[in-house]
């Protein structure tokens, strides 16, 4: 009987015909699941300010800053429809409060498309379909280094270090290749999961990445340009089943999208899960999926395929250009997990034979270390912040 009513919420979830149930059911996340970046901060110790970073084409992105005695900034990048706030939900496990206790100058990012990255000068989030018409390309080529310049203005400094994790990485990546002078601006890149060939990609990832190019269209077919949103049926439903235990961790687990990144529920436990959901998805666009599938699809790190026609108007090729990894000439520290299911090791290996400045390549000892154990995993403070720290000095 239980696993009728469970089987039936569950097609009623594949269905997004789930609001009446989702109305009867009360959203009681934990105080951490509920709480923004700022207040966070505040409660794990550190006063935090927000900025406004305005990007060259009119995006408006919040930037959070925890200043700090040592006069280095950090500057610390999210991966994809993720937002600032996956660095700092592991409270005082977390990298930035650790980054902050031991007197750093963090400065944490936001992409276009997530809940901090949702204004623009002209364009309305909202109505204008034309505000989710970018990738991780424009991520790269236009947020990252508005948020540098930004840093560096405001410190005074020449030079930062960036710490990012899995498009957080691509999108560094994308900037240096593109954009070669912010080589001078970082010192030192440290790459968590880091994300440009997506070549070895196994199932259930590289099966759904087939199916891509059919969703993307079926989306556009009826509007939907912003995908994974922080709010909607869907996410708002899995928050009132998983923070009440109707379902069991295992299931929660899985709509989660664990599936995704690799299992490892040792260093992910069920009363982290119900602060994890309060704060993924983020949200991003449909065209920035579209652009990471097309990764896995054409085996290329390269720019967004517009189709031959497309790609003729905009790069004057019938395909579009590679984001050449040897113009990435400043030092990157590359760290990998063995069970992540989307940077690789194998793909992790291809950019170690490009990149002409590796410093630092490590393979985490658990082989059960996944995609997220970098940013929420539940003894980072042990198993990884000690190499970061090291990298930083
Ligand atoms: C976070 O919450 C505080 C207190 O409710 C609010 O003042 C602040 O504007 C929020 N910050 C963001 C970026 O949403
Ligand atoms: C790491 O974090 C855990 C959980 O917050 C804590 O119990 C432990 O003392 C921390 N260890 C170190 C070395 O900071």
């Amino acid at each position: 009987m239980e696993i009728a009513i469970k089987s039936l919420i569950l097609c009623a979830i594949l269905l997004n015909i789930c609001i009446p149930t989702n109305a009867i059911l009360r959203n009681s996340l934990p105080e951490d699941g509920k709480l923004n970046f700022t207040e966070l901060g505040v409660k794990y110790g550190h006063s935090v300010e927000e900025h406004d970073v305005i990007t060259e084409d009119g995006y408006i992105l919040t930037m959070f800053h925890i200043k700090g005695k040592r006069r280095k900034p950090i500057f610390v990048f999210h991966g994809i429809a993720d937002t600032a706030d996956i660095f700092i939900i592991r409270g005082k496990t977390s990298l930035v409060i650790a980054l902050a206790n031991a007197g750093y100058d963090v400065w944490v990012g936001n992409a276009r498309g997530n809940k901090y990255g949702r204004r623009h000068v002209k364009l309305d989030a909202d109505k204008d379909l034309n505000f989710w018409d970018f990738s991780l390309h424009e991520i790269g080529v236009y947020d990252i280094p508005a948020m540098i310049d930004y840093i560096l203005q405001h410190t005074g400094e020449k030079k930062l270090q960036t710490i990012g994790h899995s498009q957080g990485t691509t999108t560094q990546y994308v900037l240096l290749s593109k954009r070669p002078e912010y080589n001078e601006k970082i010192e030192l890149f440290i790459s968590l999961a880091p994300v440009a060939f997506l070549t070895d990609l196994s199932p259930p990832v590289s099966t759904i990445a087939q199916f891509g190019p059919t969703l993307a269209e079926a989306f556009k077919s009826i509007g939907v340009e912003h995908v994974f949103p922080e709010k909607s049926p869907v996410t708002n439903f899995v928050r009132s089943v998983c923070s009440q235990d109707v379902f069991s961790y295992e299931i929660c687990f899985l709509l989660s999208g664990f599936y995704l990144v690799g299992f490892d529920t040792k260093r992910f436990e069920p009363e982290f899960l119900k602060v994890f959901i309060g704060h993924y998805p983020g949200g991003t666009s449909r065209k920035n999926l579209m652009h990471v599938n097309q990764f896995v699809l054409s085996k290329r790190f390269c720019e967004f395929d517009y189709g031959p026609n497309g790609n003729l108007d905009h790069y004057g090729y019938l395909v579009p250009p590679d984001y050449n990894l040897y113009k990435v000439t400043t030092k990157v520290a590359l760290i990998v997990g063995e069970n992540d299911a989307l940077s690789k090791v194998k793909d992790v290996e291809i950019q170690r034979t490009i990149l002409p400045n590796i410093v630092y390549y490590h393979v985490m000892e658990d082989k059960d270390w996944n995609h997220i154990d970098f940013t929420v995993g539940n003894d980072m403070n042990v198993t990884l912040f000690p190499f970061i720290f090291k990298l930083l000095d």
